[in-house]
């Protein structure tokens, strides 16, 4: 279940609005059917407001026929970090209600309303409880502004469905029709056409990665590739590469419990691909963007992969896997390596929840990018800020590659020992070696792809992370 509530545009209050919204810094319309009995400046003074960002006061006013109520809310210093508080906390202060009117601050109504439809995402398979509300209506908005924060939200919550939903349902089957689905609704051959591998072709094709993690699970691996063309011709053509492990048990090298229990989420990175791509058309993103989600369960059984084994990634380097838990690396191998030989991108992005070690270094609000090319990492970061999926550079440091040297392979998926350590780095480097001479970039995701909290634009569950990210710097010049 996608964000339900509906995202309308008036130039004024309506009159029959129960339930209105109005910045602190704007005076009440007077032509408002309310009636406050007391000038909004003397009200605020005796609530102590402090006009911050999130803070609410509310007023019951005298309306025809009964009560109804003003919610004034604060704006703080304008930016649109707080006013995506402020949106944030009005959604939330609706809940359960059929609408709400929000006057719209001064400021940038596209992150405005992209918060405040963020903040109505739920997930709940069964009876819902107290919903979101049912329609915000926003009060002199620019409807081009509001458009955009829509589909953008939109694009948020599709990839937090797709992470929300069990692995009893999410096969890598079953994310290539959602996948393919998007496709189709953006119009098919017009904007985004879809490709899928099944597990022979894959085989066929010498995507031994996907081969190999897949081969435990009785629900085969896929490979998806997502192409999207804008109308005007394109200079640039940016690969995205998404982990999509559907459930990642750790496979042989099994996870306990209170670790594996969040692992449907371990395609956030995939969902995310699948969400931008859904998005580009909309958003008339003027670069060409090829997506591919390379997806399969992570699962112990007679058939699956052995610490020791040995596997041929797509292009022919030999990876000897020591740990089974490590397969996000594996599988996001064979795409880099494929997009590097046939796709001739400009740029190259993956985004994957990687590692642990990464919610150790950055927690769960920031996270990494890793890049061999500054500008691209400077981008990434700037675009993080304005999307507010903050991203943080962090180094490939060369000397931790000697820890990737296997005495038997091309490489080892991981350190033997913790001569090194630094887990999510070498993680990072593993990836660099398939990217070939690409502009490349990665973003370890598994701090950020989960939230622990209902709060704000959040909500418990899967985050969406890397969709706002990717489509600012996709879509912004
Ligand atoms: N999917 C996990 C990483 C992860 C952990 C994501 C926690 C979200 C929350 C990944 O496949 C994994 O298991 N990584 C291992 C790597 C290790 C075996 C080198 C890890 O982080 O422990
Ligand atoms: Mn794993
Ligand atoms: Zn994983």
């Amino acid at each position: 279940m996608p964000i339900e509530t509906a995202a309308l545009v008036v130039a004024d209050v309506p009159a029959d609005a129960d339930l209105l919204a109005v910045p602190y810094s704007s005076e009440l319309n007077p032509a408002l059917a309310v009636d406050l009995h007391v000038p909004v400046a003397d009200l605020l003074a005796h609530y102590e407001a402090k006009g911050e960002a999130g803070e609410i006061v509310e007023v019951p006013v005298a309306r025809e026929g009964g009560v109804g109520r003003v919610l004034f809310y604060g704006v703080g210093d304008g930016s649109p970090r707080a006013l995506r508080r402020a949106a944030a906390a009005v959604s939330r202060r609706a809940r359960g209600r059929e609408g709400i009117a929000v006057v719209v601050p001064d400021g940038d109504v596209t992150v405005f309303a992209e918060a405040a439809l963020l903040a109505c995402y739920f997930f709940k398979i069964g009876t819902p409880g107290k919903k979101p509300v049912a329609a915000i209506t926003f009060v002199g908005a620019d409807e081009q502004g509001v458009r955009r924060g829509r589909i953008v939200a939109r694009a948020v919550a599709l990839a937090r469905d797709l992470a929300n939903t069990p692995a009893s349902v999410k096969t890598p089957a079953w994310l290539a029709d959602r996948a393919v689905e998007q496709a189709v609704e953006q119009g098919g051959g017009q904007g985004v056409t879809a490709r899928v591998w099944d597990e022979e072709q894959l085989k066929a094709g010498g995507f031994g990665g996907l081969v190999a993690v897949g081969m435990g699970s009785a629900n085969p691996p896929r490979l998806i590739q997502l192409s999207y063309t804008p109308a005007e011709p394109a200079t640039r053509h940016v690969v995205l590469v998404g982990k999509g492990i559907t459930f990642d048990s750790g496979g042989l090298s099994l996870k306990p419990t209170a670790n594996m229990k969040t692992q449907k989420t371990d395609m956030a990175g995939g969902a995310a691909v699948i969400a931008v791509l859904g998005a580009l058309a909309e958003l008339g993103a003027p670069v060409r963007v090829t997506g591919l989600i390379a997806s399969a369960e992570n699962m112990p059984s007679g058939t699956a992969q052995r610490p020791s084994d040995v596997i041929t990634q797509y292009g022919g380097r030999t990876v000897e896997v020591l740990n089974t838990d490590a397969e996000g690396r594996l599988v996001l191998a064979d795409a880099l390596a494929y997009a590097d030989a046939e796709l001739d991108p400009d740029v190259v992005v993956d985004i994957a929840t990687l590692t642990g070690a990464i919610t150790v270094a950055l927690g769960r609000d920031v996270g990494a990018v890793y890049s061999t090319d500054d500008d691209l990492a400077k981008q990434l970061v700037d675009a993080g800020q304005s999307s507010d999926d903050k991203l943080w550079r962090m180094p490939l440091i060369e000397d931790y590659a000697a820890g990737l040297r296997s005495s038997i392979a091309d490489l080892s998926n991981v350190e033997i020992g913790s001569t090194y350590g630094g887990g999510s780095i070498t993680a990072a480097l593993f990836l660099r070696e398939f990217a070939g001479k690409r502009s490349w970039a990665h973003l370890d995701i598994a701090g950020v792809g989960r939230s622990t909290v209902d709060e704000g634009v959040l909500a418990k569950g899967a985050t969406g992370f890397g969709v706002r990210v990717l489509l600012e710097w996709l879509t912004k010049p």
